[in-house]
């Protein structure tokens, strides 16, 4: 197993990435289990999951910790909430998200990970859970929605910590299907540079998400 600089607990397998199954035997989305030197891992398909993806496609800056507190937005059923979940044993992962359908299947998963807290929540509304979390390490935002930077940045200036940081997955035909994803990509990243964050890291996410971008962004001081 070879761990990649700056992400605890994930590493590459035989071309594959992997997470140390933190409920072993357990599978979230019927993905492949492996043993590697006595610890079970969770084969983490990209084409299942945008962070796979970035981190396939060379994503490095990821600041977080075997202890770090997560803060994820559009968490579905939970599959890339699981997996970061592995990633944070000491941890917690605060999952919002506003559809009662998904929140179902999102509980069974959260009900054997005891690291993983659903929130069913508008995320544009954070101040309505502002009482339920703390101050978070990291911001995962995936929520396919027009206004997904402005409630990011929301999010971010709300809950992050002074030195954390948060990942956006941009889905160029969730904001405009009348415009080119590479413009839209322009206007997003200049929106969240005027509001006071600098971009670390921007990844497209082809073959795995056609016309996406996943941006890994700190604030500037
Ligand atoms: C693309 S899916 C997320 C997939 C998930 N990130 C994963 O990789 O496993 C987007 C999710 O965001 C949720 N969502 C969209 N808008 C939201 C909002 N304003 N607040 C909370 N959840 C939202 C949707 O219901 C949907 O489940």
């Amino acid at each position: 197993m070879k761990k990649i600089d700056g992400i605890i607990n994930t590493g590459i397998m035989e071309q594959s990435i992997v997470t140390p199954n933190l409920t072993p035997n357990i599978k979230v989305y019927n993905e492949k289990l492996i043993e590697y030197e006595g610890i079970e891992y969770r084969i983490w398909d990209p084409r299942r999951s945008k962070l796979s993806a970035a981190i396939k496609n060379g994503l490095t800056e990821l600041k977080i910790k075997s202890d770090s507190k997560i803060l994820y937005l559009g968490a579905s059923s939970g599959t890339t909430p699981s997996h970061i979940s592995d990633m944070v044993p000491e941890g917690l992962v605060y999952c919002v998200e506003f559809s009662p359908r998904m929140m179902r299947d999102l509980l069974h998963v959260c009900d054997s990970r005891n690291n993983m807290v659903p929130i069913l929540c508008d995320a544009t509304q954070p101040k309505k859970y502002q009482n339920i979390i703390e101050e978070v390490d990291f911001i995962y935002c995936d929520v396919a929605q027009p206004q997904q930077s402005e409630l990011f940045m929301d999010n971010m200036n709300l809950f992050l910590k002074k030195f954390g940081q948060g990942i956006l997955m941009i889905k160029a035909r969730s904001i405009d299907v009348t415009k080119q994803p590479p413009k839209i990509f322009m206007e997003e990243m200049s929106k969240l540079k005027t509001h006071g964050f600098s971009i670390v890291e921007n990844i497209k996410l082809e073959p795995y998400e056609k016309d996406h971008l996943a941006l890994v962004i700190e604030r500037v001081f």
